[in-house]
């Protein structure tokens, strides 16, 4: 079975989808593994940072997307089909990376969200409200070495719906305080949804994101951060920092046309980061 693996964080802004793209990338492309990834965020930025926004919008209208798997069960409808939504081989480099595959969000599960707070339980039945993607994608799971979940940034159903079906969530944050700031509440959140539905859920660590060396907020949060590894429940800080810089930024774009990795993350800065990076995810993961 994969490894399973929700990037997430209450804040927006942090790194979230531009870390779990980097690290699909890499492992799919460097790595040789079977990577899905799964935007479950209503924003969906990985989405169309990986497919396009026409391509998006083609999929969106005939409910290829995780919109229409929630839209079911609001709905009493079953159009939603993750053999049809998954998409494979995605990305703007080299025309598509073999085995990285994505399972999109669409923009209209933001109006979605709000009124599946509403929906009564009953409504979900024979599912419960938090195992609705875990039905629907238990199937194509085999088939992948990595799943990464790039998680809206709220703890809600649609967030849970993808954490009980991970091992794993990884935490992105900048370095400063409001962005470290929530970091005790996704712990313990977590640790009660484990508790709750007996799924072991387990911080794999946080990852410092946008850091600038000559700030020395940033390197005073990156010590703080360093020094409550043990009591912040959070498992530990990677030791691989990712630095600000506007090649990681511009990487986002899809519509700029890459070769490979190199052309789209450089040759040092952001690329060797996100190498590392993926090389301490894929050891503590042992995928
Ligand atoms: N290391 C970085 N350096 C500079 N900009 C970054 C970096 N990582 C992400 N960004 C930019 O910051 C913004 C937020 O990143 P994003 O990955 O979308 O965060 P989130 O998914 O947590 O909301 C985006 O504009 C993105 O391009
Ligand atoms: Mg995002």
């Amino acid at each position: 079975m994969p490894k399973v693996i929700s990037i997430i964080n209450l804040k927006g802004g942090v790194g979230k989808t531009t870390i779990t793209i980097a690290l699909g990338e890499i492992m799919a492309f460097n790595h040789n593994l079977k990577v899905l990834i799964i935007d479950l965020d209503p924003q969906t930025n990985a989405t169309v940072a990986l497919i396009g926004e026409d391509v998006w919008a083609r999929r969106n209208i005939r409910g290829q997307t995780l919109m229409q798997l929630f839209r079911d069960k609001l709905e009493n409808t079953s159009i939603f089909s993750a053999e049809e939504a998954i998409i494979k081989n995605v990305s703007n480099v080299g025309g598509g990376i073999n085995g990285l595959d994505l399972l999109p969000s669409s923009l209209d599960l933001i109006e979605l969200q709000d009124l599946i707070i509403n929906i009564p339980v009953s409504r979900f039945l024979p599912f419960k409200p938090v195992t609705v993607l875990a039905e629907a994608v238990v199937d194509h799971l085999p088939g992948y070495d990595v799943i990464l979940i790039d998680c809206p940034p709220n703890l809600g159903l649609i967030t849970q719906n993808g954490l009980i079906i991970s091992q794993h969530y990884l935490i992105p944050v900048i370095p400063d305080v409001l962005s470290t700031y929530g970091i005790p509440q996704i712990v313990s959140r977590i640790k009660r949804l484990s508790a709750s539905t007996g799924i072991a859920i387990h911080p794999l660590g946080v990852v410092a994101n946008k850091f600038r060396k000559q700030n020395i907020h940033h390197t005073n949060q990156l010590t703080l951060l360093k020094l409550s590894e043990a009591e912040g429940g959070y498992h530990r800080l990677f030791n691989t920092v990712i630095p600000e810089t506007s090649r990681a930024a511009a990487a986002m774009d899809f519509t700029a046309v890459c070769m490979n990795l190199h052309h789209k993350y450089g040759y040092e800065i952001p690329y060797t980061m996100y190498t590392a990076l993926t090389e301490e995810v894929l050891k503590y993961v042992q995928a």
